[in-house]
């Protein structure tokens, strides 16, 4: 079974080509204009979507060998997402649907996310606990089977990634901030200020970040630029830390409760090195599993939402031409 991937839900313009679970090429163009303004724009990014999907559709075709003839089916993100971003890849999706009688397949990006680990980890099997970190998402998700998903815990504000990406900005470090920040840490000391653990009282396995973020919009506004610049990695490996150990004790947490011996992680933050660090030594410590997708595969790509439509076409969970982009779509309808 050859599928083609079409991603297009942020500024990443990515086409994919997997032969049944094998990925043939995962084409991925970051775009890198938004870093003037600190941030994705929105309108920006559609047009920089709508100048590349065709070109790198081709270019993936051209590569692999394989015609559109020979493509069983269009997998394509259709939510969560910037309207206008997603409409791009969509729309492209059931045109090229239409022309060339190929099945449209339209796929939540966040269940990608977690598909993204079948790609690194094919002998994988259900069920297990996954933390999911983007920069729209923070979820703890008791992963039972393919499309049976219950959330355990969830952020109530900011999303890890965007404390990333938000603290980035307040640093003047540029953006996307998390792998900034990530770099810029590793000359620093993670002790050096002890930025706050926010504990939700409402349920005591979700996150708030937004509290962090106002912490650090602070101690840079009191401490000065000269005071900032010269403990810029320690500021960056504190501010780290502060939301690995969040990110760590709740979902350790989670385990406790439910005994889960294998623990998945998905999303953009997954690729943070302090990250995985810490979720590998506890996890050695508590003998439990754990797997992290090839850094390819923790950013968005196209390569996991063709992975996804492959366990949708097994199961025949085709969309027709009339399926809408859904910028708020959720993991659980
Ligand atoms: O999953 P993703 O590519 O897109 C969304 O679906 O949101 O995640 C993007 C987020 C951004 O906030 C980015 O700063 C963060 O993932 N990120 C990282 C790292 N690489 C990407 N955060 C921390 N450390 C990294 N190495
Ligand atoms: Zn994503």
């Amino acid at each position: 079974m050859n599928l083609l991937g079409i991603e297009s839900s942020c500024d990443e313009t990515s086409i994919a080509v997997l032969r049944d679970g094998d990925v043939l090429t995962n084409i991925i163009s970051s775009q890198l204009l938004h870093q003037k303004y600190g941030g994705v724009v929105p309108e920006f990014a559609s047009r920089e979507h709508m100048r590349l999907v065709d070109v790198l559709t081709r270019q993936a075709l051209d590569q692999t060998g394989i015609p559109l003839s020979d493509i069983d089916g269009i997998a394509v993100t259709h939510g969560p997402g910037l309207m206008g971003a997603l409409l791009v890849g969509l729309s492209y999706a059931k045109g090229l649907s239409y022309a060339a009688g190929k099945p449209l397949i339209a796929v939540n990006h966040i269940e990608g996310h977690i598909m993204a680990n079948f790609l690194t980890y094919q002998k994988l099997t259900y069920p297990f606990l996954c933390l999911l970190v983007s920069g729209g998402h923070t979820q703890i998700v008791n992963v039972k089977d393919f499309g049976d998903y219950e959330i355990i815990g969830k952020g109530i504000d900011d999303a890890a990634g965007e404390a990333f990406d938000k603290a980035a900005r307040i640093l003047n470090l540029g953006y996307p901030g998390g792998p900034l920040i990530d770099k810029t840490a590793k000359s620093g000391d993670p002790k050096f200020y002890h930025f706050p653990r926010a504990k939700v009282k409402s349920d005591q396995f979700d996150f708030s970040f937004s509290g962090l973020k106002t912490s650090i919009l602070y101690l840079v506004k009191q401490k000065g630029d000269e005071w900032v610049a010269e403990h810029l990695s320690d500021l960056c490996a504190s501010y780290q830390e502060a939301i690995v150990d969040a990110l760590k004790v709740n979902t350790f947490a989670v385990i406790e409760e439910t005994q889960s011996p294998k623990l998945v992680l998905a999303g953009g933050v997954a690729a943070n090195s302090r990250l995985r660090q810490v979720f590998q030594e506890e996890s050695d410590r508590r003998g439990i599993d754990i797997y992290f997708p090839a850094l390819q595969y923790c950013t968005d790509n196209a390569a996991m939402i063709a992975r996804t439509g492959l366990e949708m076409i097994k199961r025949g969970q085709f969309s027709d031409l009339d399926v809408s982009a859904v910028p708020n779509l959720s993991l659980i309808a």
